[in-house]
């Protein structure tokens, strides 16, 4: 009988205590759980960033699918951008669980009340660019979706862990297709370095501010929908990359990157962080083409949108005809 005796504050009392002690035993929220007004509203705005990332990610090397050098690059290029539209499905899935309406936030995306992450507002001038891509851009999507594997949220968690090893997949096939070119003329190998050169500051730049001006940090650690904060990210990104440039042959254009015996962990230079909040707020070099054209993909994909929910509509008919039948 204690529902018509608890006044409702008390009841709203007891669920978020049921909600922190679930957070602090590190097991998963699901969607028919009580939450936090705020947790739910961070998740949506985390997870459409996400899959809006992952879908403006297919256009830069999306573009080189018909310039692929050989088919084998071709096959291999294909089926790494639709991994990353399926990305996409799997995040708006997971945030329609959260209340979420996906046309909305497809809206909000073409409008731009919505973000995706920097990196994907830079050009792709070489073929070169898709392999550094692989390498940098997959390589960081890693060091940050990892952790996200055994994020609190359990439709979020649980769709990085195949997002992941498709994404491990994205870094080898960049690093082999950059192997392949460092092996090959002395211009394909600068052609690799310029790239690297380009790519190297706005990858870093992928993981955020720095922590001391992330204000939304503390609040997703506490909730453990983040594990590590970006500085940390960022550190592992170029602990993991060094090695990797060096068996490469090439350079990182960084003169403070450095090995330090003490830490244990390299040193390196600040990315110029202003550059990151100017591509952030549209001002970067591709911005405006990318959200453009992923307007008019929209707009001329709404007959397909029609036609399928005419046919939904019409099975659902047939299903309730077959069940009057039935019954
Ligand atoms: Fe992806
Ligand atoms: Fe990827």
């Amino acid at each position: 009988m204690t529902e018509t005796t608890a006044t409702p504050l008390a009841h709203e009392e007891e669920l978020s205590a049921h909600f922190d002690a679930t957070i602090a035993r590190d097991q998963r929220v699901e969607p028919r759980d009580w939450m936090p007004e705020a947790y739910r509203r961070t998740l949506v705005r985390q997870i459409a960033q996400h899959a809006h990332s992952e879908i403006i990610g297919m256009q830069p090397e999306g573009d080189w699918i018909t310039k692929a050098p050989s088919l084998r690059r071709k096959s291999i290029l294909f089926a790494k951008v639709q991994d990353e539209a399926g990305h996409g499905l799997y995040l708006y899935s997971a945030a329609e669980t959260l209340g979420a309406d996906r046309a909305e936030l497809t809206e909000m995306l073409i409008e731009g009340r919505q973000k995706y992450s920097s990196i994907f507002n830079y050009p792709t001038p070489t073929f070169a660019d898709v392999g550094v891509i692989g390498w940098f851009v997959d390589g960081a999507a890693i060091c940050n979706q990892v952790p996200l594997c055994r994020c609190s949220y359990g439709p979020y968690a649980r769709a990085m862990i195949r997002v992941c090893k498709e994404e491990s997949f994205h870094q080898r096939q960049g690093y082999e297709l950059l192997m392949t070119m460092m092996r090959g003329t002395e211009a394909q190998r600068r052609m690799v370095q310029e790239a690297v050169d380009r790519w190297w500051w706005p990858s870093l730049m992928m993981f955020g501010p720095p922590d001391g001006d992330s204000p939304h940090s503390a609040k997703s650690m506490a909730w453990r929908i983040k594990r590590h904060s970006n500085d940390e990210l960022r550190q592992r990104f170029v602990d993991m990359t060094v090695p990797q440039a060096e068996h490469l042959g090439v350079t990182l254009p960084d003169p403070e990157l450095r090995w330090n015996e003490e830490r244990g962990r390299h040193d390196f230079g600040t990315p110029d962080f202003e550059e990151l909040k100017q591509v952030i707020s549209g001002n970067g070099p591709c911005n405006a083409e990318r959200v453009a054209r992923r307007r008019s993909a929209h707009e001329n994909g709404a007959w397909v949108r029609e036609a399928a929910a005419a046919h939904a509509a019409r099975h659902a008919g047939d299903r309730g005809k077959t069940t009057e039948v039935a019954a």
